[in-house]
């Protein structure tokens, strides 16, 4: 076929270009649309990032106002759809959960006009979190609460997920302030493996519900999205087998088993992740806010400390990433490890419609479809022709 090049991983094939998010992976910088992930995290709404993202430009008072107001008024499920949770076991993993939701929502609307992408994104914005809410009270064993559309989108997500019917919820605005801030550093990273997955699937011509049930499919693994489940395992592991954080690290060295320091490393970054970097400001601040403190904070500091001094982590310019200190915080707030990915995917739910709109709104854009370098059998004859 004349095709010579063979890339395992994507390591150096662009498939897109992109105008949402720039990362310069050897200085540490992430950008969403020309602006630093630092200035918005400080001073940005996840639901003002998603119109960034989305848009391409700041929303006015007015749009993001407006921008608000529809997702509110889309957070109902349908009952029969709640009724979809009841068919699935309790142990099932939250992600896998999810993703089935996201894909049977789409059955809802297979009447709707597909052109109507605004629409559908609103609903996926305002029911994703109210799917990921009735996932972790369906692990738990709780009735799902209705949304008030009176909170916040983050307000209205921790009620669903923290309140019960038997008490009023009660808000806490320190809690509010770091969860958002979190989803805001997820919302986008460019063509990592599960916004590729959506646009996949999206180049076919396949609904956006279908491509964001596949992302979030990609999300759940340890080597994506997963790795912030993981990490937590792994720090709870260090402490419970009492091994300590050198033994561990000289494990990870010698590769025993394919244990990996889970929480660092990254294709891009070959420096510190801006967005661990804030993360890790973020909890001290978080804990110490939500009167926590947690054992697996002090052993993530020393597994940091321990590796960054390390020559196999120096050598090959392994840094911690944005999964390393997610999950600490995540369990202060109350979340349990295995929902830790899910919020993770409501996070990065707008990057993946931005990026589906991009992908469609783009003249080049064809079918994705990678080649192959056939390395098997030459024709061979059936036995006995
Ligand atoms: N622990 C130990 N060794 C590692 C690690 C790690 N976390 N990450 C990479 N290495 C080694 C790897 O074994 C290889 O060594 P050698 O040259 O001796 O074969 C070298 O570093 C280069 O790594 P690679 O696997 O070729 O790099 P990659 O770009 O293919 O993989 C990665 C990137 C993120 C999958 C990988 O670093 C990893 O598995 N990290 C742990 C999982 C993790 O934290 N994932 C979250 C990524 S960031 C957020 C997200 O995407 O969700």
């Amino acid at each position: 076929t004349g095709l010579t090049a063979l890339d395992y991983g994507f390591v150096n094939t662009a498939s897109t270009q992109s105008e949402i998010t720039y990362i310069d992976g050897n200085q540490g910088i992430l950008r969403y649309r020309g602006y630093p992930i630092e200035q918005l995290a400080e001073n940005s709404t996840y639901l003002e990032v998603a119109w960034l993202l989305i848009y391409g430009s700041l929303p006015t008072a007015d749009q993001l106002g407006e921008f608000d107001e529809k997702i509110r008024r889309h957070t109902l499920l349908h009952e029969d759809l709640k009724r979809f949770f009841s068919a699935l076991p309790h142990t099932a993993h939250p992600m896998s959960v999810l993703s089935s939701a996201v894909s049977a929502l789409s059955t809802y609307y297979e009447g709707s006009d597909p052109d109507d992408v605004e629409l559908t994104m609103v609903r996926l914005l305002a029911k994703l979190p109210v799917i990921a809410a009735y996932a972790h009270k369906k692990s738990i064993g709780q009735a799902f609460l209705y949304p008030d559309n009176s909170l916040s989108f983050v307000d209205n997500f921790l009620r669903l997920n923290f309140g019960n019917m038997a008490e009023p919820y009660q808000i806490d605005p320190t809690l509010s302030k770091a969860l958002d801030r979190l989803l805001i550093l997820h919302e986008d990273h460019e063509q990592n493996a599960s916004t590729s997955t959506v646009r996949l699937v999206g180049s076919t011509g396949a609904n956006l519900y279908s491509s964001i049930s596949a992302g979030i499919q990609a999300l759940s693994g340890p080597l994506h999205g997963g790795a912030n489940e993981a990490v937590l395992q792994m720090l709870a592991q260090i402490r419970d087998s009492g091994e300590g954080v050198g033994k561990f690290v000289e494990r990870v060295k010698r590769k025993e088993d394919g244990v990996k320091l889970m929480g660092f490393g990254h294709r891009v970054y070959k420096n510190y992740d801006p967005r661990a970097k804030l993360v890790k400001e973020s909890a001290d601040e978080v804990l110490a806010g939500l009167g926590v403190a947690d054992p697996l904070l002090d052993i993530a500091k020393e597994l940091e400390q321990f590796a960054l001094q390390d020559e196999y982590f120096k050598e090959r310019r392994l840094y911690p990433n944005v999964d390393f200190y997610t999950g600490v915080i995540y369990k202060a707030m109350g979340f349990p490890t295995r929902m830790f990915t899910v919020l993770f995917a409501i996070g990065r739910l707008p990057g993946w419609m931005a990026h589906w709109r991009e992908m469609n709104l783009d003249p080049q854009t064809k079918i994705g479809r990678p080649q192959q370098l056939y390395v098997g059998e030459p024709e061979r004859q059936y036995p006995g022709l």
